[in-house]
């Protein structure tokens, strides 16, 4: 008999000896024609941070962290928006040996493609992003950006796409229709998200609560974004999975699309 739960799709994941859930190979639909499937990948305290000191560090343990490698594992591309690769550095590489194999076995290359979203062109051109040269990259700009800020990222070597029109859903075209990327992970900030949930453009948000409680007026939470959300705007979701890890104190969520508009109306 199909139960409720499993007639809904929610699962109990396959779980690894550390106590997580097991990411590495997701069993996820197949692309839409004009974008990839989206993954957005967050960790936040118990009272709903991402920022500590003006970064992510600090708020996931090494679970977490391995996680975070686990779903870039079935990412074609990952994505960060421009303040998170000024604060962090970003790659998008999966360093782990098991995690390069099981994508080499796939026919993969080694690493996803890593992407950055920005407008003023304003990046860490000596950072890993545009140095490291075991991964492609790809920096995406708008008509607003300076041209001279475009020059100086072409002679690093990446490739720069200047995005028309409504530039997020025009640059999920593009990894879909020039870089062939079946599935991207959204690795943020919380404004690259905000654009994103905003159209109902995120499949999947895969999100870390951790044990701490950061505090503070302001602080970033997982989603932004400048409109004053309304109840006919919040974006609502599922659960697929919730595991907690007694190790960490860490609980692993992951959430699947349903639409738009507040529960119970
Ligand atoms: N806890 C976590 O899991 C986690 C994950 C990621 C990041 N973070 C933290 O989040 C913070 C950064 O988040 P954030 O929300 O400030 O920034 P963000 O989302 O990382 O990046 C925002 C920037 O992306 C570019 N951008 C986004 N949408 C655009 C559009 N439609 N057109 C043109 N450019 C666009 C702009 O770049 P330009 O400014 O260059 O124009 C914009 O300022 C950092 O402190 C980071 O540590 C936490």
């Amino acid at each position: 008999m199909v139960t409720d739960r499993e007639a809904r799709g929610v699962y109990d994941p396959p779980m690894d000896e550390s106590g997580k859930p097991d990411y590495t190979s997701l069993d996820l639909p197949p692309a839409p024609d004009d974008r990839p499937y989206v993954l957005t990948n967050m960790v936040m305290s118990a009272d709903g941070k991402v920022v500590i000191e003006g970064t992510e560090r600090g708020l996931g343990s090494i679970v977490d962290q391995r996680l975070m490698r686990e779903l870039r594992n079935n990412a074609d591309v990952v994505v960060n928006g421009a303040s998170t690769l000024r604060t962090s550095g970003a790659s998008p590489r999966v360093r782990d040996d098991d995690l390069v194999a099981l994508r080499e076995a796939r026919g993969k290359s080694r690493h996803p493609i890593g992407a950055v979203l920005s407008g003023s062109g304003d990046l860490p051109l000596d950072g890993v992003f545009f140095t490291g040269d075991d991964f492609d990259a790809v920096v995406y700009l708008t008509e607003q950006t300076p041209a001279e800020r475009r020059e100086a990222i072409l002679a690093t070597g990446r490739d720069a796409i200047v995005l028309g029109g409504d530039v997020v859903p025009a640059m999920l075209l593009h990894m879909r229709r020039e870089l062939g990327a079946e599935v991207v992970l959204v690795e943020g900030g919380p404004s690259m998200n905000g654009e994103l949930f905003r159209r109902g453009l995120v499949d999947e948000y895969f999100l870390t609560l951790g044990p701490v409680v950061v505090g503070g007026n302001g602080t970033l939470s997982a989603v932004a974004g400048p409109d004053a959300p309304t109840l006919d705007t919040v974006s609502r979701m599922e659960i697929v999975s919730a595991v907690g890890n007694p190790e960490s104190s860490e609980l692993y969520l992951r959430y699947r699309r349903l639409g738009f508009g507040a529960l119970g109306r």
